[in-house]
């Protein structure tokens, strides 16, 4: 076991996780040459397509370290290196915190090019709360606009240590990739030693293996991946979850290496997956113990391990199929993708305007995105998607609390006492000369500012205490475009606060469009009023009759546009000046289009939903 060394890669959003972890995969000959493409281990198409990790991905390699030069470590020997491969985005971060519990060490990796950013601080902040052994890395020194000294200046900083301990590297060329490999083996300590899960009564007679994700298989039910904490067991033998009591029979079970490698058993220390047998995915929750099936004559009583927090959704939007008859496609949909996300919630929900759809609570707006465009992508599904929401709080004329998920709930504004939403510390790091413009931005959020640190003389920290709802209305994209792709940022949800704030509702050619209303800050509504119908102009594609879109607060119209007809050209196929049959045509387009626009039914497609609440 003392060959045997965990960890993770941490970083912020496109600092070079996937890339070093393809050159490690390469140096311990993992993956064969001809089968290597860049980021690898990010396997989901759209993944691919957007460049970023969303899943965390566990991978087994095997290094013979081959210059030992400390005496504790034996000349020659195999190491078996497990590494997770993390997202970045603030979406995902519970993907990070589930990864950090099932390993001794992480690699912090900080791009040249950006220097620290705010998910770096953020998931620094995890690494340390888990007592891991912290690697630091600076990337991308062959890039022009590295700023290599400023970037180990800032590391050195944050973590109280020389700048000579951090090693520079290009993950993309390759460069002191083995200084990486040899901090690993040298600093990072063997499985035991560093958990204090560990009693001397359960080695080996007892296992406990802690899921820190899982997948599922039709034939071998729900995979759970593993950190073997103590003991071994073995293929085909019974299993049993402690948090759901739920038992099962090993189907199969093994390493990732990345793909399933098939093992006899596995043992204290490693990191594998289980094939459960079971079934039911809600049976196999992601920070459960799983341990052998037990006998009544045990002699120990089986703690369960520290698991972690459950993910909480912050946001949430209901999701309706654009045809009705695919509620239950949507929810056989919605089931397997909740298989290998289990942050994702969803609930029947049933709306007069809409339909039946689902009621979804997601981790943030990525989240939201990434879900619809897998459920149209691997599901053919068109649907008609809620302007995303933070749970409100109402309290009504006789003081009773209500929960409001979505805009479509909200009473009727003579009903409400007052209203509370949920407010978070905002932190975001930027180089300075874009202070100016972000404060600009962050200001018109209506929060309190508490203070600016510096972390250079050229990058600074601004930290805000501002509303969730903020931060749903797309904030990480603005800060990104005002700053050049520059300004990260983090936030911590704090308490609920009292709020002046209305529904806002948009009309599409009279008819109210539930799915776009939305909670806004009364002293806003104008504004936001404006701009979504504006919005809503630029983005709905135009119809064979003029639309009218109109935002209404409390049954009062507060902004409208009109979208003009696409006209159709029914005379074309004319041939030279026949007045009266051309105007006979026109005659008849005309009454056509009055009769559709009494009919009027307009397709929303999902990406004007989309675009609409991005803006
Ligand atoms: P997420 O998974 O989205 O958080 O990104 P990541 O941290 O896994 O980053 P990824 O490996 O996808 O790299 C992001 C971008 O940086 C890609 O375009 C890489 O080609 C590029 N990149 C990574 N390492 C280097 C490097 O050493 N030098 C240069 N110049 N570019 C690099």
């Amino acid at each position: 076991m003392n060959n045997i060394r965990n960890f993770v890669i941490i970083a912020h959003v496109d600092h070079g996780k996937s890339t070093l972890a393809d050159r490690l995969l390469e140096l311990t000959n993992t993956i064969s040459e001809k089968k290597m493409m860049p980021q690898i281990l990010d396997s989901m198409d759209l993944e691919r397509e957007k460049g970023i990790t969303i899943k965390l991905k566990p991978v087994r390699m095997v290094y013979r370290y081959p210059t030992p030069n400390t005496q504790h470590l034996t000349p020659n020997l195999e190491y078996i290196l497990n590494l997770i491969d993390t997202p970045g985005h603030v979406d995902f971060s519970y993907e990070v915190s589930r990864s950090l519990a099932a390993v001794e060490g992480a690699i912090l990796l900080v791009d040249a090019t950006q220097g620290i950013q705010a998910q770096t601080l953020a998931n620094l902040d995890l690494a340390r709360k888990q007592n891991l052994i912290i690697i630091p890395v600076v990337n991308k020194i062959d890039s022009p606009q590295a700023k290599i000294e400023e970037s180990v200046e800032e590391l050195s900083n944050i973590l109280g240590i020389l700048p000579e301990e951090i090693i520079k590297i290009s993950a993309k060329n390759g460069t002191n990739i083995d200084q990486v490999l040899k901090a690993i083996i040298e600093k990072i300590p063997f499985p035991v030693l560093n958990k204090n899960f560990h009693t001397p009564e359960y080695e080996s007679k007892q296992f406990r293996a802690l899921i820190f994700d899982s997948d599922y298989d039709v034939f071998k039910g729900v995979i759970a991946y593993v950190r073997v904490i103590n003991g071994k067991i073995s293929d085909k033998e019974k299993i049993e979850l402690l948090a759901t009591k739920t038992q099962g029979e090993i189907k199969e079970l093994g390493y990732l290496n990345p793909d399933f490698l098939p093992q006899k058993e596995i043992l204290t220390g490693e990191i594998g997956y289980i094939a459960t047998g079971i079934k039911e995915p809600g049976k196999v929750r992601v920070g459960d113990t799983i341990t052998r099936f037990r006998n009544s004559d045990l002699r120990f009583k089986i703690e369960p391990l520290p698991g972690y927090e459950e993910p909480k959704p912050m946001v949430f939007a209901s999701f309706y199929p654009e045809n009705p008859d695919d509620f239950d496609v949507l929810k056989v949909a919605l089931s397997k993708l909740k298989l290998s996300d289990p942050a994702l919630i969803y609930d029947p929900e049933m709306k007069e305007a809409l339909g039946r759809g689902f009621r979804c609570g997601f981790l943030g707006t990525l989240h939201v995105e990434i879900i619809s465009e897998r459920l149209e992508r691997e599901f053919g599904l068109g649907l008609v998607i809620s302007t995303p929401s933070v749970i409100y709080k109402i309290f009504d004329k006789k003081g009773k609390e209500s929960f409001i998920y979505s805009a479509s709930d909200w009473p009727d504004q003579s009903t409400i006492e007052k209203t509370e939403e949920p407010w978070v510390l905002l932190e975001v790091i930027a180089p300075s000369s874009y202070l100016g413009k972000l404060m600009d931005v962050l200001k018109n959020l209506k929060g309190n500012y508490l203070e600016t640190n510096y972390l250079s003389a050229e990058r600074a920290i601004i930290i805000f205490e501002i509303p969730l709802r903020g931060i749903v209305a797309n904030l990480y994209d603005k800060i990104k475009s005002i700053s050049q792709g520059y300004a990260s940022m983090n936030y911590k949800i704090l308490r609920y606060r009292p709020g002046k704030l209305v529904k806002l509702e948009i009309y599409i050619a009279g008819k109210r469009e539930e799915a776009l209303s939305r909670v806004v800050a009364e002293d806003d509504a104008y504004i936001e009023g404006k701009k979504l119908v504006e919005k809503l102009k630029e983005t709905l594609p135009t119809q064979q009759f003029s639309v009218a879109l109109q935002a209404v607060i409390g049954g009062k119209i507060i902004a409208r546009e009109t979208i003009s007809a696409r006209r159709k050209d029914v005379t074309g196929y004319l041939y030279g000046g026949d007045v009266t049959r051309k105007k006979k045509l026109l005659e008849k387009q005309k009454k056509g289009k009055k009769l559709m626009k009494e009919k009027g039914k307009i397709n929303i497609p999902a990406k004007t939903f989309l675009e609409i609440f991005r803006a």
